[in-house]
């Protein structure tokens, strides 16, 4: 997730984009550049880092004069932040220049075939093959190149193009990444986002996917897919600018959660191809993955919770034995770790103190570490021998939501990558689980449809002391989940059982009317999760379980029922953690938690 913005008209533009990379820096802030045409030339500055060291550099932007440009705020995805990979990027040139949020799926393919035919790449994003591509293309009608251009791209884009031999003219399009458009008095402007031109404009047009926008100083005019001229209504933003940041959420976390659908999809699509799961970036033959006997998945926190459904799901699947770690214990136990031992280290920031220990004791001892790493570039993706990135987009919220459910799907695919390699899974229940897979976002899209209901159910539970969370097999892995994000958010006492356990000391804490949570996705589980249900019922709980469409006898041991929508066994996680997290929100807000910076929590842990 990256941040754009375009601004021509009557006023220098170097100041109006870095206003508006300032509001947009949420959005990823790796490194930001600008790119400026004065009438004649295009002037590119872009610097590594925050957006401060690129002010510093252009003096507020006053050493680039011209009055239309580009900008652009990065959150790396492809090639680590460095000055040669943030935007804007250039054709050899130095005649076009793009700026780019989302990723470019089939970039490899192109920028071969642009190699074959003699560009030359200055950077490793996936950026670049659009200026290249452009390039390719123009003969002078801007709006037929970016055609043809958006003809060979895959994958999700926003782009805001300039052309030196077109002063004062931006071309921008969008496909399944946010673009809007703004108009103003003194001059035109487009944003991934509301908030970076609200000190303009609050006349904005929302682009849709495969539209083009074409502005300069004067007006804009938008295109469709067949470059046919299309008519858009501007609409009046009515909020303020703080809310703005979060696109109209109360907070980041509310955002964050609602942002799932896309981050799985972002996690999923470049890794599924022709009916099988390809991960490149794994860099094993299968040879090599046939040799691995057994897999340790080390983390903390919530990404250790997704270690341990990915336990399940390895073994289960790909039948291979899999131990799971608390980063913190991993590294002082003295784990039996051989040549045959793959190590799985599972991170959003990169930068856990903890797991990146635990990483460097792996590879101390000479074995292989695959990383998870949501941020691109950070310690723990630099260190491992090989990464696997999830494309969560930058995390704000100390609670992680998106970030998680993106883990689950690096290690859903990693296991049935596993499981093809090994041949222990046919093709069709490879179909069946790709189908289920790509089904996921529409089903979390469904579950965030019911957050009313779930609000008033939370707003019951703003007063209570101890909630418990119980669930069996991989159902206690959505628990641990469960449990940590309300009592993170909520400082509510929480804990999550396996649910047979109870009865093995904790059900003493059960009294008349304590809430207990029962997650039962697990077929094969249900009738003794029911009995567990009855046992705390007995001793006066309220029950709130979570199960799948269609399990309605529940309904008769449990007092309030959420179902979730029916999926393969193994990713039923990824769909029953959602009410868990809304719940955990409205509960935290209900109190008046200040839900996205809850009190002694960091969002990096860099120290042990
Ligand atoms: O950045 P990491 O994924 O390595 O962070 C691990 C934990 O600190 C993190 O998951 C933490 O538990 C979150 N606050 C949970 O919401």
């Amino acid at each position: 997730m990256c941040g754009i913005v375009g601004y021509t008209g009557n006023e220098q533009a170097a100041p109006v984009l870095l206003d508006g990379l300032d509001k947009l820096e949420y959005r990823g802030y790796d490194s930001a550049g600008i790119a400026v045409c004065d009438g004649e030339k295009i002037r590119i500055t872009k610097a590594r880092g925050r957006l401060k060291i690129l002010r510093e550099l252009t003096h507020d932007g006053r050493m680039l004069s011209g009055t239309c440009g580009i900008g652009h705020t990065r959150w790396a995805t492809h090639g680590v932040p460095s000055n040669e990979n943030a935007h804007p990027h250039f054709n050899e040139a130095g005649t076009i220049a793009v700026v780019h949020n989302g990723i470019i799926e089939n970039y490899q393919k192109l920028r071969n075939m642009l190699t074959e035919r003699g560009y030359a790449f200055a950077s490793e994003t996936d950026t670049e093959v659009v200026a290249h591509l452009l390039d390719y293309y123009y003969k002078g009608d801007p709006l037929q190149a970016v055609l043809k251009m958006m003809n060979r791209v895959e994958g999700s884009y926003a782009l805001g193009i300039i052309f030196q031999d077109q002063p004062g003219k931006i071309y921008a399009v969008r496909k399944d990444s946010p673009l809007i458009a703004g108009t103003s008095r003194d001059g035109n402007l487009i944003a991934s986002d509301v908030p970076a031109i609200l000190k303009y404009t609050r006349d904005v047009y929302f682009i849709q996917n495969e539209e083009i926008v074409c502005m300069d100083a004067e007006g804009l005019e938008f295109f469709n897919i067949d470059g046919e001229p299309i008519w858009k209504e501007a609409v009046t933003i009515q909020w303020d600018v703080t809310a703005a940041e979060k696109a109209g959420y109360e907070h980041f976390m509310l955002k964050e959660i609602y942002e799932q659908p896309k981050a799985v999809l972002d996690t999923l699509n470049p890794r599924i191809r022709d009916g099988r799961v390809e991960i490149e970036e794994l860099g094993m033959t299968e040879e090599e993955i046939r040799a691995v006997r057994k897999i340790f998945i080390v983390a903390c926190g919530s990404a250790y919770h997704t270690g341990v459904v990915a336990k399940y799901v390895f073994e289960g699947l790909a039948r291979i034995p899999t131990e799971v770690d608390l980063a913190s214990e991993f590294r002082y136990r003295n784990p039996i770790l051989d040549s045959e031992t793959l190590v799985i280290v599972v991170s959003q920031s990169g930068e856990t103190a903890d797991t990146l220990a635990a990483l460097r004791e792996a590879k101390r001892r000479g074995v292989r570490v695959l990383g998870i790493v949501n941020v691109v570039g950070s310690s723990i993706a630099r260190e491992a021998d090989n990464v696997m990135y999830t494309w969560a987009g930058p995390e704000i919220a100390v609670a992680t939501t998106k970030a998680y459910s993106t883990q689950l799907i690096a290690e859903y695919l990693l296991a049935i990558r596993f499981a093809q390699a090994r041949g222990v899974v046919s093709q069709e229940e490879t179909d069946e689980m790709l189908a289920e897979l790509r089904r996921l976002p529409e089903h979390i899209e469904m579950l965030l449809g019911h957050k009313e209901k779930l609000q008033r159910f939370a707003n019951r539970y703003i007063a209570a002391r101890d909630v418990f969370f119980i669930g069996r097999g991989i159902d206690y892995a959505i628990s641990l989940e469960g449990s940590l994000k309300l009592k993170e958010v909520s400082y509510i006492h929480s804990e999550a059982y396996a649910a047979g356990e109870l009865k093995h000391g904790t059900i003493s804490l059960i009294e008349e009317g304590t809430l207990v949570a029962a997650v039962l996705t697990q077929e094969d589980l249900y009738k003794k999760a029911v009995s567990n249900i009855v046992e705390v019922k007995t001793r006066g709980a309220f029950v709130l379980a979570v199960t799948n469409v269609g399990n309605t006898e529940v309904e008769k041991a449990a007092d309030y029922v959420i179902y979730i929508p029916e999926t393969y066994k193994y990713f039923t996680t990824s769909l029953a953690v959602i009410p868990l997290q809304l719940f955990a929100y409205y509960v935290a807000i209900g109190k008046g938690c200040d839900v996205d910076k809850p009190r002694n929590l960091a969002k990096s842990v860099t120290v042990e």
